[in-house]
């Protein structure tokens, strides 16, 4: 008798799971149509009608433009300035180290190349002054920005240990922070 009863029991709550379960999915494909899913509100089947929001890139001159504030500490600096002229990057012509290598920076105004991009992180070794091959191209890491809408609300908050690190990079000094080497 027992055993009738249990088994009873069981197939009447697997039927209810069942139930509950096809009840939920049945209002979920009501409430949200394809549409409805992506960040672009369009159908996920076509390209035609989605028009991705452009901006204008910021027209100041370097030297006349305003440093945006780091990210988070030790993050890329976004670029600022206007770059007309400067694109691409070329094996023979590379305009940013013209204003941002060490020796050039002070005198055009600019921010001077961090230690860490002559300084090959992988292998450790001291470059000692010469350009670390991997950071020849700028534009990898370093971009500009424009100002439009964001889709969805950036909400993230930095943390910024000191108040120099707001404006300024030390990645190459507190890069091992942490690891303790044999
Ligand atoms: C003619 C000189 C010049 C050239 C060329 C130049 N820059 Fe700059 N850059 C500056 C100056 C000056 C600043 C500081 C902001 C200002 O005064 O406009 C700056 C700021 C920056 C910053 C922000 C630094 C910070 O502390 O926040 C980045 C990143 C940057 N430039 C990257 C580049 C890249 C990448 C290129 C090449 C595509 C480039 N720059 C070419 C002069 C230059
Ligand atoms: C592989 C990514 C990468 C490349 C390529 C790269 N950078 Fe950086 N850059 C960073 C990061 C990450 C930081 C911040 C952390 C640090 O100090 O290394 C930084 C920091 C900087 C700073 C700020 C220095 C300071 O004292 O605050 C400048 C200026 C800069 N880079 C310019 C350049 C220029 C110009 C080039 C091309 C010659 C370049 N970078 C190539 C990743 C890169």
């Amino acid at each position: 008798m027992h055993a009738i009863r249990e088994t009873t029991i069981a197939l009447f709550c697997a039927v209810l799971i069942i139930g509950l379960a096809s009840v939920g999915s049945a209002a979920d494909n009501k409430a949200k149509s394809e549409e409805e899913i992506g960040i672009r509100h369009e159908t996920l089947y076509d390209e035609k009608a989605v028009k991705p929001a452009h901006g204008e890139y910021g027209k100041a001159d370097p030297g006349s433009s305003k440093p945006i504030g780091r990210a988070f500490e030790n993050s890329p600096p976004l670029i600022p300035h206007d770059l007309t002229g400067m694109l691409p990057i070329a094996q023979s012509n590379n305009s940013c180290m013209g204003c941002h290598m060490p020796a050039a920076a002070e005198a055009m105004g600019a921010t001077a190349l961090p230690t860490s991009h002559f300084f090959d992180i992988k292998t450790g070794k001291d470059l000692k002054g010469e350009l670390d091959g991997k950071r020849f191209d700028c534009m990898q890491c370093h971009v500009p920005q424009v100002n439009i809408p964001e889709p969805i609300r950036n909400t993230f908050k930095a943390d910024f240990r000191t108040k120099k690190a707001k404006t300024s990079s030390n990645l190459l000094e507190n890069l091992n922070e942490g690891v303790k080497a044999d």
